[in-house]
């Protein structure tokens, strides 16, 4: 197990010698090196047993620090900058000599993003470099959104976790791009596409669905339980799995358990952030509890709920 405190000091020395801090943000817990320090990069991969392919974030305090590693030229992006950060918005951007290729898989593009929470802000005005971070779960594993999420998977291969509490969002970041100067959503994510539209008009959405060593993150099988998700209908479903243990996870509230079946909500009022919030919490209390399989219903697809059903769809697979 980990040691676990608020000392954004002892995470400072730790992450200039080169070791690995899991730290707090908005969305989900990030597994921290210094982007600029390859040996320390390794680490990350190691630790999540994440392929070489899967290109990294890299999170800093502010806009000017970001423009010494990549360019953010184009007036969208920048108003999409100064709209949403910091916040869980990722961009794209085409990234300068000094970003380690390690970070990127080779990529001619990093992912940069100023993640919204005080602690880690503190921590990157300590540092002089920026922190390359995932989210700190086993490559393809759900993403944690508590500290003790982090000890319970990767304890024993973090150095130090900063201990910030519950996230705020509770669902990882939007990523954003440009392609042939069209803007475009790659992963859905905490930031509402109709809140990215109000900014900068229509943007695409290239979801893959598909395997795809371009983003991992997209991968159709990713952010998902261990046990068997099924997505549908919930009455069909539990007709069809009638003789094993089921959780079904609806949005609402829930009706009273029966023999074979319990339920958990993802928000009793139908709160889409309050759903956000509890989906990683509820699959990871659910694929360790002693159900057989899990099943759940698709949300609206209006604001959060739209990454709460990409998350659940790539789960179910
Ligand atoms: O909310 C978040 O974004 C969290 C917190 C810790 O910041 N981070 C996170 O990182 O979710 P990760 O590595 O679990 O997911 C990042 C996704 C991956 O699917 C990766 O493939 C994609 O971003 N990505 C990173 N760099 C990229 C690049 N240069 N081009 C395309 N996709 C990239
Ligand atoms: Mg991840």
């Amino acid at each position: 197990m980990a040691i676990m405190g608020k000392d954004i000091e002892k995470a400072a020395q730790l992450l200039k010698a080169g070791n690995l801090v899991a730290i707090p943000t908005e969305t989900v817990y990030g597994l921290a090196a210094n982007a600029l320090n390859t040996q320390a990069v390794l680490k990350i991969f190691e630790a999540k047993n994440r392929p070489f392919f899967d290109p990294l974030i890299l999170h800093f305090a502010n806009v000017q620090q970001i423009k010494k590693y990549a360019a953010l030229n184009d007036s969208r992006l920048i108003k999409l900058a100064e709209a949403f950060w910091p916040g869980p918005l990722t961009l794209l951007l085409p990234k300068f000599e000094v970003v380690p290729d390690l970070v990127t898989s080779g990529l001619a593009n990093v992912a940069v993003r100023i993640p919204n929470h005080p602690l880690t802000l503190n921590l990157l005005q300590l540092i002089d470099f920026p922190l390359a971070a995932p989210s700190a779960n086993p490559f393809g594993y759900i993403s944690p959104t508590l500290p003790e999420h982090v000890n319970k998977q990767l304890g024993n291969k973090v150095d130090y976790i900063l201990d910030g509490g519950k996230c705020d969002v509770g669902i990882e970041s939007t990523i954003i791009g440009m392609e042939e100067g069209n803007l475009c959503v790659y992963r859905l994510g905490g930031l509402e596409m109709e809140e990215i539209e109000k900014v900068v008009g229509k943007v695409h959405l290239k979801l893959n669905l598909s395997s795809n060593p371009k983003a991992p993150g997209q991968l159709k099988n990713h952010y998902a339980p261990r046990k068997k998700l099924l997505l549908g209908n919930l009455t069909q479903l539990i007709k069809e799995n009638d003789a094993l243990k089921k959780a079904a996870i609806v949005f609402g509230s829930c009706p009273p358990d029966k023999q074979n079946l319990n339920y958990f909500t993802l928000s009793e009022s139908k709160n889409l952030k309050e759903a956000a919030l509890n989906l990683f919490s509820i699959l990871r209390e659910l694929d360790e509890n002693d159900c057989e399989v899990i099943i759940t219903e698709i949300l609206p697809e209006e604001g959060l709920g739209k990454a709460i059903n990409d998350r659940l769809r790539r789960a179910s697979n």
